[in-house]
């Protein structure tokens, strides 16, 4: 394989199609700034054990800063033949900038192997530290609107059956809290991902002494991978990030189909922004929710994401293996989505506008069902016949074609002589009966946004 990094032992030619299967130039290129700052602090390093002169030093830092300003710059011309990965595509245009007397000894000691480990795991930590805050800004508008709307109710659901009066804000705290468990989680997740293999070689370690805890600080990294067949044979970082992600967009496609819902003319609840909807090519009255569409559509990519990497790697043998490669472009696009989908959601959520009267008018006496047997209980009745008695309420209303509230004195007594004129058909006051902690209740709602508010804080 005449002009390939690698080439040395190899006499002829590498197939066309074989040489495009393997390339992965086109995706890693994501990574050449953190690719060029690991080959610093690699330099670095060897500097550090005499490899390099301070002056060989110098001068591949300084080509290696310029590599950079051509990539930023977009000038930098990929030569498809021989730059494979952005690794040799770096090295390559390093070593033609300061010749290759000096170029060619930045790699001493070094393998791709720990490279694209290390560049990957660099870009993954920013990316992540950036999701956090997207995901913390999310929870906050939420938490913004519970404060705001908190006077408004609405029914809650079970089986997508009217069950029981609850606050609006109650129904976005829910997923505040989903959301804040995922923000928990994205923090485990970073500690992990933010760990060193620099220095760990192709697989066995590193010959010439270079200082790991030196490259990994210089880098912005927490910790080292402590075992060097771990440390380039693993990719649980980006499989625990996919993980992480497919559960947050679980989160993101249930809220999305509970908001579908809520916007259909059916319910009426709310209605989505401008910002936030398309119309149809055909029918001129047509809002469609395709944000929250795409959110809850979005979500299956992401999950078959992590469950494909998953099996690329359960069987593959120790160490490095260039399956490996097959992580990057679902990792890539697994961030993409799930940055994007946040902040889409954040913007969802910000902008939709709530009918309150129609949440109001959803409301039906017989969601009240529950607190007229617990009144019952209140007067030292079982349970279990209290639920039986409000049962009969619910029949005979049903008998009568009438709401609940709408039966007569003479009604109740006849279903039960405990049931007096002193119950009220009031939603307000079901809700505000709830007042234990996690409850819906004015107060529960008010206690759980400030525990909302708390876990921003990272506390
Ligand atoms: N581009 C490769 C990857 O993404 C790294 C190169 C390692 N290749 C090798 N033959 N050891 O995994």
């Amino acid at each position: 394989a005449p002009g390939k990094l690698w080439g040395g032992r190899f006499a002829e030619g590498i197939d066309p199609l074989m040489q495009k299967y393997n390339a992965s130039i086109y995706y890693d290129r994501a990574f050449y700034k953190q690719d060029l700052a690991g080959s610093i602090a690699w330099a670095r390093a060897n500097q550090n054990r005499g490899i390099l002169s301070a002056e060989e030093f110098s001068k591949i830092k300084k080509g290696l800063k310029e590599v950079e300003k051509e990539w930023e710059d977009g000038t930098f011309k990929i030569v498809e033949e021989k730059d494979e990965d952005i690794h040799t595509a770096n090295e390559r245009r390093l070593s033609e900038i300061v010749g290759k007397e000096i170029g060619g000894k930045l790699h001493t000691g070094r393998s791709r192997n720990e490279q694209v480990a290390t560049d990957m795991r660099l870009w993954l930590v920013q990316e992540l530290l950036k999701v956090e805050e997207f995901l913390e800004n999310n929870i906050k508008a939420m938490a913004m609107r519970a404060e705001i709307e908190i006077e408004v109710c609405m029914p809650g659901y079970t089986h997508l059956q009217r069950a029981q009066p609850i606050r609006w804000s109650h129904w976005l705290c829910s997923y505040a809290f989903a959301f804040g468990s995922d923000l928990e989680r994205l923090r485990e997740v970073i500690k992990r991902v933010n760990r060193s293999p620099l220095g760990l070689g192709a697989l066995a370690g590193n010959p010439f002494g270079v200082d790991r805890d030196a490259m990994a600080k210089e880098l912005g990294f927490e910790g080292l991978m402590m075992n060097s067949l771990n440390g380039v044979g693993d990719r649980d970082f980006a499989t625990e990030t996919m993980q992480w992600a497919a559960m947050l967009m679980g989160h993101i496609s249930r809220i999305s189909e509970d908001l579908i819902i809520y916007s259909t003319a059916e319910f009426g609840f709310l209605k989505l922004s401008d910002a936030y909807s398309t119309g149809s090519s055909l029918m001129p009255q047509k809002k469609n929710s395709d944000s929250l569409e795409l959110l809850r559509g979005k979500s299956g990519r992401v999950m078959g994401q992590m469950m494909g990497l998953m099996v690329t790697t359960k069987g593959l043998p120790s160490t490095y293996n260039k399956d490996l490669q097959e992580s990057v472009e679902p990792l890539l696009d697994c961030v993409k989505t799930t940055s994007d989908s946040i902040q889409i959601l954040t913007g969802v959520i910000s902008t939709l506008a709530i009918n309150p009267d129609k949440m109001l008018a959803a409301l039906t006496p017989d969601m009240l069902a529950t607190d007229l047997a617990d009144y019952l209980v209140r007067k030292g009745v079982p349970f279990r016949e209290t639920h039986h008695i409000s049962g009969q309420v619910v029949a005979l209303a049903e008998q009568k074609n009438m709401p609940m509230d709408q039966l007569s004195h003479g009604d109740l007594q006849s279903v039960d002589k405990r049931l007096g004129s002193d119950f009220i058909f009031d939603y307000e006051k079901s809700v505000e009966m709830r007042t234990t902690k996690g409850g819906t209740s004015k107060s529960s709602v008010q206690e759980q946004i400030a525990v909302l508010k708390k876990m921003l804080t990272g506390q």
